[in-house]
């Protein structure tokens, strides 16, 4: 069976083609098949900790070399992927005619990946992701408003290894959103502004457990918009779903976008 197969194929292909404005908002579920561990999956677990218990300001202020060394570990697995044809369609829909925006709760740089890959040398611009929790390769002071790029690995010995400000002298960390912070207000505001004027959300490859970005979908409801999702396994936003497509981002994207670029 072929994801053109799967039950909704159909009516998911016909909302997608039949809009002019399209939202996508993506989770850890569309970098699967890339081999970026989920939060949520039997793979989520680091030495038994959970992502609650070190994504964190209150971990990070205990012990910094832990959580350090938790995110050099996911930096060094993330370094080793590529995008999928999951996210390679994506940016080609992006890339098209319509006006599409996606929007992502991932850090791991893979859309903006498949967007340079996609475009080649020409403007990989309107296939840019939003990221609402960051991005793992950026680093930010504990302190200042010192932000940049970093991808190499973080020394995690010791707590003297590890990386500080150049600026004022301060600890650095991941420029990653953690739980109980708030997300960037910009990023916020524009991801609800696309997705409440969007005639369709497609939603790929997220739990919706977390919120505010699985909240976002309920924007395009509330602006009279339909939801598709795609995802393996039911979730919160399902009952919501116009049609839920059963199966994975990698091998339902490519059919399902297929010729609406
Ligand atoms: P989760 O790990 O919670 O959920 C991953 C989702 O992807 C699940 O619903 C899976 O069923 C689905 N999935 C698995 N394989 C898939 C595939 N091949 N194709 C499509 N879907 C697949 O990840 P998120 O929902 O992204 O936050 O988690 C949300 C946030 O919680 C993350 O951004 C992170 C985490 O803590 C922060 O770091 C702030
Ligand atoms: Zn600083």
């Amino acid at each position: 069976m072929g994801p053109t197969d799967l039950e909704g194929f159909q009516e998911a292909r016909d909302l997608l083609a039949s809009a002019d404005t399209v939202s996508v908002l993506s989770g850890a579920g569309v970098s699967a098949e890339s081999g970026v561990p989920t939060f949520r999956g039997e793979d989520g677990l680091w030495k038994s900790y959970q992502p609650e218990q070190l994504a964190t300001p209150h971990a990070f202020r205990r012990d910094s070399r832990l959580v350090w060394e938790w995110y050099d570990w996911r930096r060094g697995k993330i370094r080793e992927c590529r995008p999928n044809p999951g996210h390679e369609a994506l940016a080609r829909f992006a890339l098209g005619a319509r006006d599409v925006r996606i929007v992502t709760q991932n850090v791991d740089g893979l859309h903006e990946e498949a967007a340079r890959t996609v475009a080649g040398g020409s403007d990989a611009d309107p296939a840019m992701p939003l990221e609402l929790h960051g991005s793992i390769f950026r680093v930010k002071c504990t302190s200042c408003t010192y932000r940049v790029p970093h991808r190499d690995p973080i020394p995690t010995e010791s707590f003297d290894d590890l990386p500080k400000c150049p600026v004022c002298g301060s600890l650095l960390r991941p420029d990653v959103v953690w739980f109980g912070e708030s997300l960037d207000a910009g990023v916020l505001s524009e991801a609800f502004r696309v997705a409440q004027s969007a005639q369709v959300c497609l939603v790929v490859g997220t739990s919706a457990l977390v919120h505010p970005a699985a909240s976002v979908p309920l924007a395009t409801r509330d602006g009279g918009g339909e939801i598709v999702e795609v995802n393996p396994t039911e979730t919160p936003l399902t009952p919501l779903a116009s049609v839920s497509l059963r199966g994975a981002s990698g091998e339902v994207l490519p059919s399902l976008l297929d010729g609406l670029e």
